[in-house]
């Protein structure tokens, strides 16, 4: 296979597969606009690995620098990270994030066939079960209905890169739906960077941690659950680049339209998340429960085993490690990149 284009290559799911991709052996290329990340994260791919990362700093909106992009390099496969993500500016944006994920997307895809590569691997989201009709989440649990702009983006692009499988197949078409990835690379030099208050647990976690916020808020202990807080299924970056690595194995042998979740298949609660994270870095996370996060659900969790089943990935890392690197990531790092 030729190159791999990497969307979104400079974000933090999108750093760490490109670490994996490399160590894998394979030919790299990264695009990103850089309107949620910073191209210090590809130097410290490229210490890292100690190879060159091919960087086009460019919009997935952009026909003209795709074209130009798609002629140049000899791409055979795009592993699609580049979208906006951040649930509650959706509800307050929804034109941009329809016109970004969605139009970006179209037009990506486009690009592509007309250049003759028709591989895609795509970041999905276990968002798109809603409020899932079952638990464990198997890859056959119906989809559900979504609560912001986000989550349909995701939804709809797994429509469409469906259909376009459909119509054609020499499109190979893998969906990815990641549970909740957080951890950190083990060296310690990249991480999730996020822009001013976090949302999600972790980061807003290791930011108290480290001082800059007084407590974490946990948002609601009264679902149905063993401890009334939400469970989640918290998944390793480095688990979740790998299953990257793995997909596109599976491209290789003309997989046609895959879904897979990646997840662990172990569900923790949020005081299960924040007990782990004392115990394994030794520092206390003050808390205060609040009120329940409006679109929240009481409980998801994957059952990953068809990822084990036809891809041979496996999530190795436990809760202990996840929040051992995201903590070390976080105290080197203070201010992100
Ligand atoms: P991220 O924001 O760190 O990475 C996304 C990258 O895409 C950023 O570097 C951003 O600059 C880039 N980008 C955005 N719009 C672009 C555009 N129009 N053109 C070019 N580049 C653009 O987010 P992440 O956590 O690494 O997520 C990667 C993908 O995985 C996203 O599609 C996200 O929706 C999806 N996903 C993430 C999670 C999660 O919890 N992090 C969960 C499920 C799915
Ligand atoms: C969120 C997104 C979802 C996305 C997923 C992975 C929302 C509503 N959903 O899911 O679309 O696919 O991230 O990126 O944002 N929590 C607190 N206090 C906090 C932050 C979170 O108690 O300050 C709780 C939440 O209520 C939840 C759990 O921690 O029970 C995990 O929250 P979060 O990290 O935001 O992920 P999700 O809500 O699962």
């Amino acid at each position: 296979m030729g190159k791999i284009l990497v969307t979104g290559g400079a974000g933090f799911i999108g750093s760490h597969t490109v670490v994996e991709l490399q160590n894998d052996g394979r030919e790299v290329v990264v695009l990103d606009n850089l309107s949620n990340s910073s191209e210090k994260s590809l130097e410290r791919v490229e210490a890292i690995t100690g190879k060159k990362v091919p960087f086009y700093k460019a919009d997935i909106l952009d026909r003209d620098a795709l074209e130009d992009i798609f002629s140049k390099e000899d791409i055979d496969a795009v592993i699609h990270f580049a979208g906006l993500k951040a649930v509650g500016e959706s509800v307050a944006k929804p034109w941009e994030y329809y016109e970004n994920n969605i139009a970006g997307t179209l037009t990506l895809v486009d690009v592509m066939r007309k250049h003759g590569c028709k591989n895609i691997i795509f970041s999905s989201s276990a968002t798109v079960y809603g409020n899932p009709a079952f638990i464990p989440i198997t890859e056959e649990c119906p989809k559900g209905v979504c609560t912001n702009p986000y989550g349909w983006t995701k939804s709809m692009l797994e429509q469409i890169l469906s259909d376009i499988q459909k119509a054609d197949n020499e499109w190979n078409v893998i969906l990815l739906r990641y549970f909740n990835p957080i951890g950190a690379h083990k060296s310690g030099t990249m991480g999730e960077n996020p822009n001013g208050i976090p949302n999600n647990l972790m980061p807003f976690i290791t930011q108290v941690a480290v001082g800059k916020r007084d407590h974490l808020n946990v948002f609601g202990n009264d679902y149905d659950t063993p401890d009334g807080t939400g469970v989640r299924d918290y998944i390793h970056v480095v688990d979740l680049a790998i299953g990257h690595v793995k997909a596109l194995n599976k491209i290789e042998e003309n997989a046609g339209l895959k879904i897979y979740n990646l997840g662990t298949g172990h569900g923790y609660s949020v005081l299960d998340i924040v007990k782990n994270f004392e115990e394994a870095t030794g520092v206390k996370v003050p808390y205060e429960i609040a009120p329940r996060r409006p679109g929240d659900i009481a409980t998801c969790y994957a059952d990953a085993s068809l990822a084990k089943k036809e891809l041979g990935w496996e999530a190795k890392y436990g809760i202990k490690e996840m929040c051992e690197d995201s903590w070390r990531w976080q105290k080197n790092n203070p201010n992100g990149y």
